[in-house]
């Protein structure tokens, strides 16, 4: 069984919790999109690791984690969250972690870049992480892209990073920022090489192999459908395919290899960074954020947050082909008096059920709400579907019609065993 997990939102659904309790069984785990962009929170053996490139299969001992060909890769990064896990106890080698040949590689300059792009384009800011994310897939799309084959031979590496370093220092001067320190720039990159060059291998046919014979493959998406290039919230998006064909492109699995999709969502919505967000909500927010919940892990921030975006969800599972949802967070809605899900937004007199295209449309849309009583009840506690309160049980049963995919599991709480499977 082949198994894809996606955000349907914005990112930050509580993936990690989901993805652990699949990697179980899983044999292989592959990231196949985004980079160093991407925080997952794993509990694993009662610890707590932050894992931001490696998959989180890498805590678990016989399973072979896949780095593929859409992630883009920062080798000095990756090596210092080697490390990391290496200081945890955490076995890695190149038999149980395989970056894929053709993964393109972030430079020190695609970090500058991103910086640099992103204060020039001032109040209108996209919120990136600053990781170089937009910068290395734009070179990926330009065609002047460097790969993780590319590191295969020092020579060759050190010719083409040399190069690449002269045109983006020219691009650095055009936007007002201090050039790259050629020699510090190579030094990042070289070093890291050496010490990735043994996991770099075309990781495409092993990944069929295991499907033709029989092995199960979890994917494991990174950030949320509505951060999608394509899909999501244009132009406050990430710059990978992070929606359910993005895992095809970016493993070399074709959509035949994939059996099962899972959608994970909040009970409400959450997003950080810029950009539209109809369902929006200071009153909920400040709720959430009364509770000590919806903090950034790494950052600490706050989350801007709302209520369920039915539209949004729809849209989601509908481009995702989400068998089910895996809804996280409920126990986040305990103390509510009434709980709202967005059913369709108002654009002038137009309604709609899926959102627009135009980001100046999106901006302007109202949410059209449909109210049901809260539950009032603590359902951290709650171990089966029967002993969820009928206000609760009656939320997520709408839920699933509003967005056109049922519900099939919901978390009430960050332990694993907080988790509920919903009865068809
Ligand atoms: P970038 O991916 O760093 O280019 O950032 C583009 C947008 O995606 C920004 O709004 C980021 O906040 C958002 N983003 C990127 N990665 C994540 C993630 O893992 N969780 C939530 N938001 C993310």
């Amino acid at each position: 069984m082949n198994t894809l997990v996606i955000g349907s939102q914005w990112g930050d659904e509580g993936k990690g919790k989901v993805i652990d309790f699949l990697t179980e069984s899983a044999d292989f785990v592959v990231r196949s999109q985004g980079g160093s962009n991407a925080g997952h929170t794993v509990i694993a053996h009662g610890k707590k690791y932050v894992l931001h490139l490696v998959p989180s299969g890498i805590l678990w001992s016989g399973k072979v984690n896949v780095i593929g060909n859409g992630v883009v890769i920062n080798p000095a990064s990756l090596v210092e969250e080697i490390a990391y896990l290496r200081g945890l106890g955490v076995q890695i080698s190149p038999e149980n972690l395989l970056l894929s040949d053709r993964a393109h590689v972030v430079l020190p300059i695609h970090k500058l870049l991103d910086a640099a792009q992103e204060e020039a384009l001032g109040a209108n800011k996209i919120g990136t992480t600053k990781q170089g994310i937009g910068p290395t897939y734009a070179d990926k799309v330009r065609r002047i892209g460097i790969r993780m084959a590319d590191l295969s031979d020092p020579a060759h590496l050190r010719e083409v990073l040399s190069a690449r370093i002269v045109t983006a220092n020219e691009e650095l001067n055009r936007l007002g920022h201090p050039a790259a320190d050629m020699q510090e720039c190579l030094a990042d990159v070289m070093q890291a090489a050496d010490i990735l060059r043994p996991h770099i291998t075309d990781t495409i046919p092993v990944l069929n192999k295991a499907i033709r014979s029989g092995k199960n493959v979890l994917f494991e998406g990174a950030q949320g459908a509505m951060l999608d290039i394509d899909f999501g919230t244009y132009p406050f998006v990430t710059s990978s395919n992070t929606s359910a064909g993005g895992c095809c492109t970016g493993s070399g699995v074709p959509p035949t290899g994939i059996d099962k999709i899972i959608g994970v969502c909040k009970a409400y919505t959450t997003r950080v960074g810029s950009g539209p967000f109809v369902t929006e909500d200071a009153d909920i927010a400040d709720y959430l954020h009364g509770l000590g919940r919806e903090f950034g892990a790494t950052t600490g921030r706050p989350r801007r947050c709302g209520w369920a975006d039915g539209v949004v969800l729809r849209f989601s599972a509908m481009f995702n082909g989400f068998d089910e949802m895996a809804m996280t967070n409920l126990d986040g809605l305990d103390a509510c008096e009434e709980i709202k899900i967005c059913t369709a937004y108002k654009l002038g007199d137009r309604t709609l059920d899926v959102p627009p295209a135009l980001i100046s449309d999106w901006e302007q849309c109202k949410p059209v709400y449909e109210t049901l009583p809260g539950w009032k009840q603590d359902t951290t506690k709650c171990t089966s579907w029967d002993q969820l309160p009928a206000n609760c049980r009656a939320y997520l049963k709408r839920f699933g019609e509003i967005i056109g995919c049922p519900v099939g599991s919901v978390g009430v709480g960050p332990d694993r065993e907080q988790t509920i499977t919903i009865p068809r």
